[in-house]
């Protein structure tokens, strides 16, 4: 018997739960403090409305119908598009390997807001302890390595008492930390011209870019585009109604990027800090903005635990998409599986790790190296490229009045199919059409 979720709030807080991570928290508010600030949080939640929520329920809606992992639910419907859940595992991999990169630094940093070592307010001194952290390849090493067994340690467990359980614990305690440290962040004087920026949008700093990123962005953080919600929408009961979920996902989603914005942009404003570091903003700036606030320490450990526990079940989903591959196409045992995998994983993110510091000249593209690679593969590429064919798929091959019958199938009225269906066969697919040709352009001018 194949596993499958105990309650539907248990896929809920699985899938927000792949959605929200390293994503919301960490790339996020320096995306939008980088892109522009409140422009590009303004057409992130354009395309969110008019692309994320029409993919996410195209998404749980195949996996619930065929009940199938993403290879063998494309294959089971039409044998020529398994490629689609080839791209998927593939994509899954690549992603993992530099998220747990990143996530092993959360690790090493959480240890060190434990041990008061983050109680720093000089963002020099912090600077310094992340290019150390960036050069010794030892320790990040086997904080990836940490990492990944966390991740392989709970998707082992299968999906109700692995993955659901984890996520039914970390998740409620994400959210209460998450706003706690935002109201800390918002009583801080000068707060409010963080917010200004964060959500007044300046039009004029929107542009090809902009839009990129911004596509880019929303697909990495819904995780659609590579199967994770076809494979977690395949341990779904048939009597679930799905139909709330394609919102209730995307919304939760938005809502932690949004929260972690407000925790984060307006307390580098207030105490005197530049939001638009990049992605040292999380490592080199917060640390010190919190230590610059009283019982600073409590919420560098705070925000650090939170981060952890976005990032592990966002990794889980990666894992999981390989792993059920393994499982439901190959008939392999979970347990075995899932070490050889993580292992291989583990491995492909070395150089990842490495490129960050003592490797940082070497490029295997171009000028960029491994962890630029997978991160610019995946999420300007691949995922875009797996959205995209998931819209064609659903929208031509499956057909969007099957899929609505599927949606519908629990006994709800699905008011909106006729909007679904133009926006899946027509809006959805030229829009990302257009921005992938330019991310294809961009990627391959970045290399050559
Ligand atoms: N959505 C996750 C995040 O925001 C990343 C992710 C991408 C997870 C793709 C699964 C698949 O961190």
């Amino acid at each position: 018997m194949r596993d499958k979720w105990s309650s539907k709030l248990g896929f809920i807080l699985a899938a927000a739960g792949s959605a929200v991570g390293l994503g919301n928290l960490w790339k996020f508010p320096y995306s939008a403090s980088t892109n522009g600030g409140g422009a590009f949080v303004a057409i992130y939640i354009a395309f969110l409305i008019i692309i994320g929520c029409p993919l996410m329920l195209a998404g749980i809606t195949l996996g619930r119908k065929t009940q199938l992992s993403v290879f063998g639910a494309y294959k089971s419907i039409n044998k020529n598009w398994s490629f689609v859940g080839t791209l998927g595992v593939i994509c899954g991999f690549f992603i993992l390997a530099f998220y747990s990169t990143v996530g092993g630094w959360v690790l090493y940093y959480l240890k060190n807001a434990l041990l008061g070592g983050l109680n720093i307010t000089d963002p020099n001194v912090l600077g310094e302890i992340f290019n150390n952290l960036m050069n010794s390849p030892i320790e990040l090493i086997l904080y990836q390595f940490i990492f990944m067994a966390l991740t392989v340690s709970i998707v082992l467990k299968g999906i109700s008492g692995g993955i659901e359980k984890a996520s039914k614990v970390m998740m409620p305690a994400l959210f209460i930390m998450l706003i706690i440290v935002a109201i800390r962040s918002l009583t801080l004087e000068g707060s409010i011209e963080g917010l200004k920026f964060l959500f007044m949008p300046d039009f004029s700093k929107i542009n090809m870019e902009v839009i990129i990123n911004a596509l880019g962005q929303m697909f990495f953080s819904l995780s659609v585009g590579m199967g994770t919600m076809v494979t977690y929408g395949s341990y779904l009961d048939k009597k679930e109604n799905i139909l709330n979920t394609g919102v209730i996902v995307p919304a939760l989603d938005t809502a932690v990027a949004l929260i972690a914005g407000i925790a984060i942009i307006p307390a580098v404003f207030a105490l005197g800090f530049e939001a638009t570091e990049g992605p040292g903003l999380m490592f080199i700036t917060l640390p010190a903005v919190f230590a610059s606030m009283p019982m600073g320490n409590i919420f560098n450990i705070a925000f650090f635990l939170l981060v952890v526990f976005a990032s592990l079940t966002s990794s889980i989903s990666m894992l999981e998409v390989a792993v059920s591959y393994f499982v439901d196409e190959k008939q392999k045992s979970r347990v075995p599986s899932t070490l050889i995998i993580g292992l291989v994983i583990f491995a492909l993110g070395i150089p990842a790790s490495l490129s960050m510091g003592i490797w940082q000249d070497v490029g295997i593209l171009g000028n960029l190296g491994f962890f630029d690679v997978y991160d610019k593969l995946t999420s300007n590429i691949l995922l875009p490229t797996g959205a995209f064919l998931l819209c064609i798929f659903t929208g031509w091959v499956l057909k969007t009045e099957e899929a609505i019958k599927e949606i519908e199938s629990s006994g709800v009225k699905f008011k909106l199919a006729n909007i679904w269906s133009i926006l899946i066969k027509y809006v959805v697919p030229v829009g990302v059409l257009i921005i992938l040709i330019n991310s294809y352009i961009d990627f391959f001018v970045s290399i050559f």
